[in-house]
């Protein structure tokens, strides 16, 4: 039983990696598993928010109560994600969104020959930032997942990216983050920062969203 602290916010989320084509039948993308960004959909429904998921391709069953939206690029997900953020007064970003994409996909499969060969990238649009200067804005919340000097990128990303709040986990280590079912979190906001230690990614979702929603009542009551 969760305290429903979240009724009547309707929260918005990304998760899970997304998906540049090359050819037909080749593509880049990452390594996340969606894991964490489906445990906070799920805890945020519980919590009695209504919830809307912007997934990219990953292997997990749809919370219940939440609306799913597929996606597999990252300009999808940006489409995805401007299209429903209106109806949203909290925004999530927690998927692993790749930074480039490839110039010119082929419209064929791309023959193997004897020489090397190079692929053109170009850079994606920055989803959070694209939400964080949206007018109106949601409260924003980003991840950054680091393998070095955690607080100090974090700190910039809230900073550069405009955000309310982030959420940083070490993934040099193999036992939390990516593909694991635990992670740990140091979230932090304008006015101050929590350490969530190490924990299932269910747990996590939970405290995480308990810090969201106190710092959203702390501004409500400003
Ligand atoms: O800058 P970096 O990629 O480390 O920032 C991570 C945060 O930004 C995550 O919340 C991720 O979901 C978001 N992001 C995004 N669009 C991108 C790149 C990252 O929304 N193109």
């Amino acid at each position: 039983f969760a305290p429903k602290i979240l009724t009547g916010y309707s929260i918005l989320l990304t998760a899970g990696p997304t998906r540049e084509a090359i050819d037909p039948v080749r593509y880049i993308s990452n390594h996340s598993s969606g894991k964490m960004g489906f445990a906070i959909a799920k805890a945020a429904a519980d919590m009695g928010a209504n919830v809307s998921l912007v997934s990219g391709p990953v292997n997990l069953a749809t919370p219940a109560g939440v609306n799913r939206i597929d996606v597999t690029s990252t300009k999808d997900m940006l489409d995805a994600v401007m299209a429903e953020v209106d109806n949203h007064s909290i925004f999530i970003g927690c998927a692993a969104v790749a930074d480039y994409r490839v110039a010119k996909v082929a419209d064929e499969k791309i023959k193997k020959s004897s020489s090397d060969m190079q692929l053109a990238l170009v850079r994606n649009p920055d989803i959070l930032a694209t939400v964080a200067s949206h007018t109106p804005r949601p409260f924003t919340i980003g991840f950054a997942a680091e393998t070095q000097d955690v607080e100090r990128y974090a700190k910039d990303k809230l900073v550069r990216k405009n955000l309310d709040m982030i959420a940083a986990n070490d993934v040099s280590s193999s036992e939390l983050g990516f593909n694991a079912d635990s992670n740990a979190l140091k979230v932090i906001w304008a006015k101050g920062q929590q350490d969530l230690p190490a924990t299932d990614k269910h747990t996590l979702a939970k405290q995480l969203l308990e810090l969201i929603a106190e710092q959203i009542h702390i501004l409500k009551d400003d």
